[in-house]
């Protein structure tokens, strides 16, 4: 059995997540049949198998990676690390022709660097097999077959195997991404809050590449949200059973006919809606998500009842003109979306002031770096409609924050700051990589119980120059090879940004089939036929049945 820290037969598993998304996980977690979970800072716990481990890595929507502990300890030096971690059966973990990467998260002050400590437990995994096969296996920092996290919080360090690999925000079923999506764990965590009920109409029609839609159809068939993705580093473990994950997967549904719900998306950019149809190809739900190029200012009443949620642009940069627009995305709500609840995700909070409703909730929530709200708008027809309806600021709810483990607000200040930090190391330990590569010059030799800092004792062990490089299998599900889903392409921390501003031109809200062209697309375009394209926005401008296109005109006094 592989080394971890187990308590009558079960392990320390640990979920990791989004700032914020704490309670949403541990929730989603306890209706998974896990009942006692703990909350922790950017993560929760909870005990388990590796038949769970295996199971949460395909079912759960909110996490970013599932960890099994493996040891815990405490340090007073950077020395100490290297020494405990020498301790650790390395080589019992993973064979020596997979490739591995050490990351994870440090709030010390025995480390000056953030960074460094990885570096230490990576040299104490090579050295570690170096001394057992007199050779070492191979670091891939950007697609490893086998991870480890480190973390170190003071004193105290927990090391843990990585079963997850790659994050699990990258689900596989993207093969096109606009400028600023969404991360699909925050759009589950979004759907999650609101309560949707999986059964009522689900609309956004702010949709880009369709995150929030796919996310929402995933639910509602009750599909794993990794349906697509074959990457998983618990593959890669010396232990791995493959007939427990054979059981599991068998379990999915093979085929979906219907979905209980309708599930509606529109976009001003058929470029966009473009993406999102790609998009949807790749999935068993793909045909039941209804979608059309529209400005929202052009669609008529949905029936209800439903659940809208979207991120529409945030245009710190816009000026008035995003005011203008939040201003109209109130009266459009108030007068196409009764029998709705509408969600509104922005970090633009001025903005928010224009929409000229009273949010009924306001939550925090981050996407990226960024700090943003999430506002509920009831669109209520009769009666109660005077009530979430007139503006009042002073008669705001006060802004909820669900990530209960950091109620005091200097957390979030502090682990953003953090987070800057590290970026700001990553950029100063690439220069110090480079200086200690020009340093080493032709020194292989192990460590050979030196003081650790000598970094001419480092050997052959910058990941920046790996023996030889990890090129995975030309297997049509395993995404690790395909640039969209390489973490410098895709970063959850890519900033949604201002270039969704509709461009005015003779019509205010001109399709923006005529208004993408040189647009900073961040991916490849799969390779599509000109005619095949050409169809397909040909198509998308057609209204669809559930959103009636009105004249804007009529409604808003302008010229289509
Ligand atoms: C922040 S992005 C949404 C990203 C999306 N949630 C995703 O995951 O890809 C905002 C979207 O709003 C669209 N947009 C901008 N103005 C619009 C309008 N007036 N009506 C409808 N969509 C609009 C943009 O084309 C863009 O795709």
């Amino acid at each position: 059995m592989l080394g971890v820290d187990q308590k009558e037969g079960k392990m320390r598993i640990t979920l990791k997540t989004i700032f914020g998304l704490e309670e949403v996980l541990a929730a989603e977690l306890k209706e998974l049949g896990f009942d006692h979970v703990e909350l922790l800072n950017r993560a929760v716990r909870i005990e388990g198998t590796w038949k769970d481990v295996y199971y949460l890595n395909l079912h759960v929507r909110c996490a970013i990676s599932v960890l099994v502990e493996i040891k815990k300890f405490r340090i007073k030096s950077e020395e100490d690390l290297y020494q405990r971690c020498m301790k650790i059966n390395w080589t019992d973990y993973f064979a020596l022709d997979k490739t591995f990467a050490v990351k994870g998260a440090v709030f010390s002050e025995i480390f000056s660097h953030s960074q460094y400590p990885f570096l230490v437990v990576k040299d104490a995994i090579a050295d570690t097999f170096r001394k057992k096969y007199d050779e070492r296996p191979n670091v891939n920092i950007k697609s490893p077959q086998v991870m480890f996290d480190v973390y170190i919080r003071n004193q105290d360090v927990t090391i843990s195997l990585n079963t997850s690999g790659l994050p699990l925000f990258q689900r596989g079923y993207r093969e096109s991404v606009g400028i600023a999506p969404l991360n699909e764990v925050v759009a589950a965590g979004l759907i999650r809050m609101s309560g949707w009920d999986k059964k009522s109409t689900f609309v956004d029609p702010f949709c880009g590449s369709g995150t929030l839609l796919i996310e929402a159809a995933l639910m509602a068939a009750g599909l794993p949200p990794q349906i697509e993705r074959t990457h998983f580093a618990f593959k890669n473990f010396a232990n791995f059973q493959p007939e427990i994950w054979e059981e599991i997967l068998s379990e999915v549904p093979k085929r979906i006919t219907e979905l209980p719900c309708k599930i509606i998306g529109s976009d001003i950019s058929a470029e966009m809606v473009t993406k999102t149809r790609r998009n949807l190809r790749a999935l068993p739900i793909g045909r039941f998500i209804e979608t059309s190029v529209n400005a929202f200012q052009e669609l008529s009443q949905v029936e209800g009842p439903g659940v809208m949620i979207s991120n529409p642009p945030y245009g710190e940069r816009m000026g008035e003109e995003i005011e203008e627009m939040y201003q109209e995305l109130g009266d459009w709500m108030k007068g196409s979306m009764k029998g709705f609840e509408c969600w509104v995700l922005s970090s633009n909070k001025e903005a928010f002031k224009s929409v000229g409703l009273r949010p009924e909730r306001k939550i925090k929530v981050f996407n990226g770096d960024l700090e943003c709200s999430f506002r509920k708008y009831s669109i209520y027809e009769g009666s109660k409609k005077a009530k979430y309806q007139n503006q009042d600021e002073n008669d705001e709810p006060k802004e909820e924050f669900q990530g209960k483990a950091h109620e005091k607000e200097e957390w979030v200040k502090t682990v953003i700051n953090k987070k800057r930090e590290e970026k700001q190391s990553f950029e100063n330990k690439r220069s110090f990589d480079r200086k200690n590569e020009e340093a080493r010059q032709g020194s292989s030799k192990p460590r050979g119980g030196k003081k650790y800092g000598d970094r001419r004792d480092r050997g052959s062990d910058s990941e920046y120059a790996p023996k030889k490089e990890y090129s995975p299998r030309k297997d049509k599900r395993d995404f690790s090879d395909k640039k969209e889903f390489s973490p410098e392409k895709k970063s959850f921390d890519r900033k949604p940004d201002d270039a969704y501003k509709p461009k005015r031109s003779s019509s205010k809200y001109e399709k923006r089939d005529r208004v993408e062209e040189g647009s900073k697309e961040t991916t490849e375009r799969p390779k599509t036929t000109p005619d095949v394209e050409k169809k397909s926005s040909e198509k998308s401008s057609k209204p669809i049945s559930s959103y009636k296109n009105r004249s804007a005109k009529d409604k808003y006094g302008r010229k289509d």
